[in-house]
């Protein structure tokens, strides 16, 4: 046998032998009973072999997969040996609805499933799933009174319990509530301030039935009250009260505000949602519950558009016996801001008799079920959208206030904490109906500017004095430019007396419109002689007219135009005259132009005037042979002119200044010229003139040392003096009179 022949015996055995195996099947699972093979073992790894969620069976020879307990094939087979589809959980509590029982819930498992009682059923022998009632009554019956309150009593049903509450007490319709007493004599509409508001009554009565079908023992416990039909049928009376207008009677108000939370507290407990909003024509009702055994606690926010209202629920609980349930309610009126835009003598004690205030948000409503609203343990936030945006202003602040029950405006345990020009936020610490206020000041007198507008209107009233003395008395200066001087300072003397006494007097009403129309009067007529010198000062230098001007028209100009145009604003707008700060013409009414409008005529004029003359004089002085001393003079007229100009007319333009606050320093220069309007005038008219200087001179050494004949001196000197003016005057120059 040679080695080639012995190889190729030896592969067909091999062949052979793996031939053999091939059929046997003792590996791969054909079951052959062949006393060659051992049965292996196909179900070592089953997960491979038949999936998840399956056994694996081995049986001789061969093996079979089978789903778990709790599982299907997807496919539906029963043993199968391929994975050809998968073992599927059952859902066993679809499958049998009742396999838990009546009492209990089945929660599905993957492969299995569990049971829980319901609440209120428990689970009393853990070998069978069968839940039974829990008796809370008699579970509780050593703690009747805890579970249902003094004036319940338990009654149990499958699952829960009702209680049972004696007349007078309710639990709400609602089941595991305990008894609470309603007080639906509240509701009775006797006092007479509801009276008057017509509607409130058919609330009062609306609620009332409500109240009492609560508290009546057998309706009880059957748990149809509708809480939200009756939020809805609150909500549509207080519209028809509120959708004609505004209401008048500030009591009427407080009823209808009143009644309206009383009924909140009492509708509130018996609404179904944990949060109901319902949102009416002139209503937006935000209402918050809590139900259950203990008192609830975490931050509590309810908001609408215009409002919000920060708290917690243990503030809106309240810390007394806990009736099972908890409410809060933000109710917003969407035009009640006309009804209660009045009522604000509390707050005008507590501050400046002078400030005004108005309505500057919604008005809203508070409502919680704490019994004890007066004195809340926390403090609660409500933020305001304030009507219309603001910016801040040393003149207007904002405050928070409640509409109490006597039908007025009160702020106390409210203040404001926070506000910008669009949100006010206040802080309570005790609940009703609140509005933010906006507080107007009048604007400040700055102290500065009134010691110096007192003292110069003081040395102002001095110095007219004495021109008025100088102007009556001096014989050298006679002439018309003198009339206008003298009544000029006759007028300054009377308004400057008046506004120093009377400006502020506003008190008894008539004698402040006499005050502000005598000031009326009397400021025109210093405009209008302003005007009649300007008249003057023309004719003299441009017209080159020295002849002097009929008394009798320098009067009607002078006193006759400012009379006449008070009278007939007198007559347009009697009720113009005095305002609420200020014995002056009212600026609203427009009344305030019957003043403005001739003084800005007149200044116009005046600065024409003023100019032509400037210019004309100023041609004259180039035209003359221009020799210093004349120069000198024209110097002297054009500082004199202008400072006239000023002191008479001019720095009521800076007047028009005063209507933009802040600028300190114009208002400092407008009070400063004006109230010292008197001593300009004397300085200028009576000081710096040469003539008058030369009697004052005179008259003072006839003062100093005394002669007999003083009078007759003082006399002596007109001649002369007259006679010097006359032959000034015929130099057509005019300036020497200035
Ligand atoms: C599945 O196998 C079991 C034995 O393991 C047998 O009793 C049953 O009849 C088989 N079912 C089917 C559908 O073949
Ligand atoms: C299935 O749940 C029952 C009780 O509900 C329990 O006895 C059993 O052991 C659970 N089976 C599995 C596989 O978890
Ligand atoms: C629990 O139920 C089983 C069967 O339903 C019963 O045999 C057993 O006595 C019960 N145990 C109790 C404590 O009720
Ligand atoms: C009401 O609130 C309670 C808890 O305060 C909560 O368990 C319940 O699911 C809420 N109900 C609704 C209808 O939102
Ligand atoms: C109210 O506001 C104050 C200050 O912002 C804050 O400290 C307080 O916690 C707020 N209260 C509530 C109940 O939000
Ligand atoms: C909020 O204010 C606006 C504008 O004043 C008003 O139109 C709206 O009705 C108000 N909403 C509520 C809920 O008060
Ligand atoms: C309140 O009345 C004043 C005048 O009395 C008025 O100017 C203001 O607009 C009113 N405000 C509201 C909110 O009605
Ligand atoms: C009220 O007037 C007094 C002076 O009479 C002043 O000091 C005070 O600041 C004013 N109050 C307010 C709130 O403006
Ligand atoms: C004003 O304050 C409110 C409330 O605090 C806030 O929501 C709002 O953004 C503020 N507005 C401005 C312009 O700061």
């Amino acid at each position: 046998m040679n080695t080639m022949s012995f190889g190729r015996k030896l592969l067909m055995l091999g062949f052979a032998c793996i031939m053999w195996k091939c059929v046997s099947g003792c590996e791969n699972g054909r079951s052959d009973n062949s006393e060659h093979c051992t049965d292996a073992d196909e179900c070592e790894d089953p997960v491979n072999v038949c999936g998840k969620h399956a056994e694996c069976i081995n049986t001789a020879g061969s093996f079979f997969c089978k789903c778990l307990n709790g599982f299907v094939h997807s496919k539906g087979m029963e043993n199968f040996t391929v994975v050809d589809g998968q073992c599927v959980d059952v859902n066993e509590c679809r499958q049998d609805k009742e396999i838990c029982g009546q009492f209990s819930t089945c929660t599905n498992m993957i492969g299995n499933y569990s049971c829980t009682c319901n609440l209120g059923f428990v689970l009393t022998n853990s070998s069978d799933s069968n839940c039974v009632d829990i008796d809370e009554c008699n579970v509780a019956e050593s703690k009747n009174e805890l579970i249902c309150g003094q004036k319940g009593t338990c009654v149990n049903t499958p699952g829960s319990y009702w209680c049972k509450c004696a007349e007078g007490y309710t639990s709400y319709g609602i089941e595991r509530t305990p008894c609470s007493e309603l007080k639906c004599e509240s509701f009775s509409g006797a006092r007479r301030p509801a009276k008057s508001l017509g509607g409130l009554e058919g609330i009062l009565a609306m609620m009332r039935n409500s109240c009492l079908a609560l508290s009546n023992p057998s309706a009880s416990g059957e748990g149809n009250a509708e809480g939200e039909a009756l939020l809805e049928k609150l909500l549509t009376a207080t519209d028809s009260i509120l959708s004609p207008g505004p209401l008048d009677h500030s009591e009427g108000v407080s009823g209808l505000l009143g009644t309206v939370e009383k009924s909140i507290l009492l509708i509130g407990p018996q609404l179904k949602r944990n949060t109901t909003r319902i949102e009416s024509s002139e209503t937006d009702a935000q209402i918050a519950v809590r139900r259950g055994k203990t008192l609830p606690t975490g931050p509590l926010h309810l908001s609408n558009e215009n409002a919000t209202l920060s708290t917690d629920w243990s503030t809106a609980a309240g810390t007394g016996p806990y009736p099972g349930f908890a409410l809060a309610a933000l109710l917003s009126y969407k035009n009640l801001e006309g009804s209660v835009n009045r009522s604000f003598e509390e707050l005008k004690q507590d501050r400046n008799d002078s400030a005004s205030f108005q309505i500057f948000s919604k008005v809203v409503s508070v409502v919680v079920s704490n019994p004890s609203t007066h004195s809340l343990k926390h403090h609660v936030n409500i933020t305001f959208r304030h009507l219309q945006d603001m910016k801040e202003s040393p003149e207007l602040s904002y405050i928070c206030a409640y509409w109490n029950e006597k039908g007025a405006w009160s702020t106390d345990g409210c203040h404001q904490q926070y506000s910008n020009a669009t949100h006010t936020v206040c802080t309570c610490t005790h609940l009703s109906s609140f509005a933010v206020l906006m507080a107007l000041y009048p604007m400040e007198p700055n102290f500065g500017l009134l010691v110096v507008t007192k003292i110069g209107l003081i040395i102002s009233l001095l110095c007219l004095i004495l021109s008025i003395l100088t102007f009556k008395f001096c014989r050298s200066i006679q002439g018309t430019r003198n009339t206008i001087h003298l009544h000029l300072c006759i007028c300054l003397f009377v308004a400057d007396l008046i506004f120093l006494v009377g400006i502020s007097q506003t008190k008894p009403e008539g004698g402040c419109r006499f005050v502000a129309a005598m000031l009326h009067f009397s400021f025109l007529g210093v405009f209008h002689w302003m005007l009649l010198e300007g008249v003057q000062l023309y004719r003299m230098v441009v017209l080159v007219f020295n002849a002097t001007i009929r008394p009798l028209y320098l009067y009607v100009t002078g006193y006759g135009a400012p009379l006449a145009i008070v009278i007939i604003s007198a007559l347009i707008r009697p009720n113009g005259y005095g305002t609420e700060h200020h014995c002056w013409l009212s600026q609203s009414d427009g009344l305030i132009w019957s003043f403005f409008g001739p003084v800005c005529f007149i200044i116009v004029l005046n600065v024409f005037f003023f100019i032509i003359t400037v210019w004309k004089l100023a041609q004259k002085f180039t035209s003359l042979n221009p020799d210093l001393s004349k120069l000198h003079k024209i110097k002297a007229f054009t500082v004199t002119a202008i400072a006239q100009m000023c002191v008479l007319g001019l720095m009521w333009v800076f007047g028009a200044f005063l209507f933009q606050s802040g600028l300190t320093a114009v208002e400092y220069i407008f009070t400063i010229l004006n109230s010292l309007q008197g001593a300009l005038v004397f300085f200028m008219h009576c000081l710096l003139s040469k003539q008058v200087r030369e009697e004052y001179a005179h008259f003072l050494s006839c003062v100093c040392t005394p002669q007999k004949k003083r009078y007759s001196d003082f006399s002596s000197t007109n001649p002369s003096s007259s006679q010097s003016q006359g032959t000034r005057s015929g130099q057509h120059t005019g300036e020497s009179q200035i």
